[in-house]
């Protein structure tokens, strides 16, 4: 056998991979060690969308040094019509009536597509002279937050699942490429899932499931209203929940009452607010549906009866979430969830169209540790191509998992 001079990607294992659908990695051609995207063949980069959007996550392992602007061309690969401008608009968000600023993402300057997130203080990093990074605060994020017990013995949950996107004014791209500088030097850390199941998680863990085996657990019945179904997003989206607090598996917000009144919220038109279908297609195989949606976001539903083209709107909030809820938190369990176990120096690039993720780990204690601080790059870039209208039926659809 020739050794194969071609890029290749192998799944993880099963034992990682569980029924998540989710995880493969990478092996560059021989002789690259760093990933050189002007010497990938159309072959190789046709195999690395095949892995992607067949695997939702994948993961190119001892990227240190990577040059920030390969992040961009990179994901374009996979969405040929991104723009250039990063998900979260040409600046890092610093409005404080946005949710989005309490990150404080900062931006590399020479790479303006690509975000700075992490937990703690740097100087003088990529020609910023001060950089603060703050990681979620597990006491402030949840309604019923986890118990100083909880906190004391290492546990963490999923803060809030989403799409990397505003959903107002932008599209979300295709897909979100991770890299990570440094790894906190903490113990690994736990998730408890309602069936009583543990999940040990690398500390700071980026968790991902997927919108085709969400499709997969629901009844026949809830997948024809999904698939009939478009969903409008809040006006601001994230401004509107700014001071809602998240259910425990991070997936709704679990009581109403403290959204900010639309007429209260920073100026906003109807044409800028996202809507989308509630089922997405798969860009390689159009009829692998996947359900795309934003449990603590959503507004309204609106589901059309094909036989007669009659429309019926759920419009109360209240309502909506909790009939996405209803569909979405089937797939809480450990075993559909992959939760990425961070190396220094791994690039993973993931669909944004295809999975759900969310942050997790307890780190907002340890920003003052200079071994316990962590910095990773997000390159998300709007996309200029709305998410087609479904247009699957439950006949074409191709079972997954
Ligand atoms: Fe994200």
């Amino acid at each position: 056998m020739p050794e194969s001079t071609s890029l290749t990607f192998d799944l993880l294992s099963d034992e990682i991979r569980q029924s998540s659908a989710i995880g493969a990695e990478i092996q560059l051609p021989p002789g690259m060690p760093m990933l050189d995207l002007d010497r990938l063949t159309d072959n190789d980069k046709n195999t690395l969308r095949k892995a992607l959007f067949e695997n939702q996550v994948i993961v190119i392992r001892n990227q240190k040094g990577i040059d920030p602007t390969v992040l961009p061309s990179l994901a374009k690969i996979f969405d040929p019509n991104a723009s250039d401008v990063h998900s979260a608009g040409e600046k890092a968000v610093s409005d404080p009536k946005n949710i989005l600023s309490a990150y404080k993402a900062g931006r590399i300057p020479r790479a303006p597509q690509v975000g700075i997130i992490g937990s703690g203080r740097f100087q003088y990093y990529e020609g910023l002279k001060e950089l603060e990074v703050v990681h979620l605060d597990h006491t402030l994020f949840h309604e019923e937050p986890l118990s100083q017990d909880e906190l004391d013995n290492g546990y963490t949950r999923p803060y809030r699942w989403h799409m990397d996107t505003p959903f107002y004014e932008r599209l979300p791209g295709e897909v979100t490429i991770l890299h990570s500088i440094r790894i906190p030097n903490v113990p690994d850390q736990k998730m408890k899932f309602p069936d009583g199941t543990e999940k040990t998680v690398g500390a700071g863990a980026t968790a991902f499931f997927s919108g085709a085996r969400v499709f997969s657990l629901l009844t026949p019945e809830e997948q024809e209203f999904a698939l009939n179904t478009t969903v409008t997003y809040a006006p601001q989206a994230y401004e509107y929940i700014r001071q809602c607090k998240a259910s425990e598996n991070g997936l709704t917000i679990p009581n109403f009452g403290r959204e900010v009144p639309v007429e209260n919220l920073s100026e906003w038109s109807w044409d800028k607010v996202a809507e989308h279908p509630m089922v997405w297609r798969n860009p390689l195989n159009p009829d692998r549906p996947f359900f795309q949606v934003h449990g603590c976001c959503v507004y309204k539903l609106t589901t059309r009866n094909p036989a007669t083209g009659e429309t019926t709107v759920i419009d109360d909030v209240e309502k909506v979430r909790e009939v996405v809820y209803k569909m979405q938190s089937k797939i809480y369990a450990a075993e559909n969830i992959y939760a990425h176990h961070w190396q220094e120096g791994d690039v993973v690039i993931f669909h944004n169209r295809g999975v759900m993720h969310s942050i997790t780990g307890q780190l907002a204690k340890y920003k003052e540790e200079e071994d316990k601080r962590r910095l990773l790059w997000q390159c998300t870039m709007t996309s200029t191509t709305p998410p087609s209208p479904s247009g699957i039926t439950r006949e074409s659809t191709t079972r997954v998992m």
